[in-house]
């Protein structure tokens, strides 16, 4: 057994001074060489390690990139004009046509029989509200989830939106879901792992009395909807999978005000939290460069 494997890594070995599998059109030596072996070493560890097929090319983080932007576009236009009355299937209605008419289509829609081309979690909703014919009332809190697909790429981003005047412990909901994504995302660098974002994560929604999600995560995004690694949000810093250079993927830290536990509605998406309590969720798409991390919705 341990043989055939051994030949069969041999066989997959580039030579020093051939092209990198990376596609840079630099030698292997001068390119990913020593990550490899790095990830070799750790791999043998019983460490999780990406596979290269979650190693982005610089042109598809290109496109990447401008499919995030303009998803946050989007969220940016809706600034400002969410508001009590407002039904969140207008909402929807908006962003479906703006995106058509851009040449562009909404990666949620008919997405494993989806029904809209955008989630609207209102309040005790966690996340895949289904946009419908409900006026926002007063003091909501609303997480919008735009997914776009622009020139066959994917970019995902979500953020919460405050309707009227919501109460004191709406508004620490959110503002501390939003700390904890950018905590989280200060953890992103090589060789540290998707358990040092969660850790980070956890800590600080805990240290404020709310918890974290624990049935749905970030994901690998960009040349799919979801991709590998699943971004977990919460659990201990030695866990999970290494974090390489151009690796591209949600963080999407879904923070309640009381029980981290979930129930989904007979319509298969709706996730609300098991007792009612109020969760807000704030997501980016984000690359792993060499010494650290880019936001790129
Ligand atoms: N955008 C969501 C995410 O962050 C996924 C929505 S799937 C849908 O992963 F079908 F509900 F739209
Ligand atoms: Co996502
Ligand atoms: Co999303």
């Amino acid at each position: 057994m341990l043989i055939g494997h051994k030949e069969a890594g041999t066989i997959n070995k580039l030579n020093r001074n051939d092209f990198c599998w990376c596609g840079s059109q630099k030698k292997y030596k001068k390119c990913h060489l020593e990550l490899d072996e790095k990830l070799d070493r750790l791999e043998h560890e019983g460490i999780e390690v990406p596979g290269r097929e979650l190693i982005k090319t610089e042109s598809q983080i290109d496109g990447i990139r401008k499919a995030c932007q303009f998803s946050r576009s989007i969220l940016d236009s809706l600034e400002g004009k969410i508001v009590p009355g407002l039904r969140t299937d207008t909402i929807d209605e908006w962003v479906h046509d703006y995106t058509i008419s851009q040449g562009a289509y909404p990666a949620s829609l008919n997405y494993r029989g989806y029904p809209r081309s955008i989630c609207t979690s209102i309040n005790d909703v966690v996340c895949h509200g289904i946009p419908e014919p409900r006026e926002l009332q007063d003091g909501d809190i609303v997480n919008i989830d735009v997914t776009t697909i622009l020139d066959g790429y994917y970019g995902d981003t979500s953020r919460m939106y405050l309707v009227g005047d919501p109460s004191p412990l709406a508004r620490k909901l959110v503002e501390v879901a939003r700390e904890c994504l950018y905590l989280g995302i200060e953890q992103v660098k090589p060789f540290n792992r998707i358990g040092d974002i969660a850790y980070t994560i956890e800590q600080h929604a805990n240290a404020h009395g709310f918890s974290v999600v624990r049935d749905y995560g970030g994901h690998g995004v960009g040349l799919q909807f979801h991709e590998e690694p699943f971004v977990h949000h919460y659990g201990p810093r030695e866990s999970g999978m290494v974090l390489m250079p151009n690796m591209v993927f949600t963080i999407e830290p879904m923070i309640n005000a009381g029980t981290y536990k979930c129930r989904t509605l007979a319509d298969g998406w709706t996730t609300l939290t098991a007792d009612g309590s109020l969760s807000a969720q704030w997501e980016h798409t984000v690359r792993v460069t060499f010494d650290g991390v880019e936001i790129l919705s």
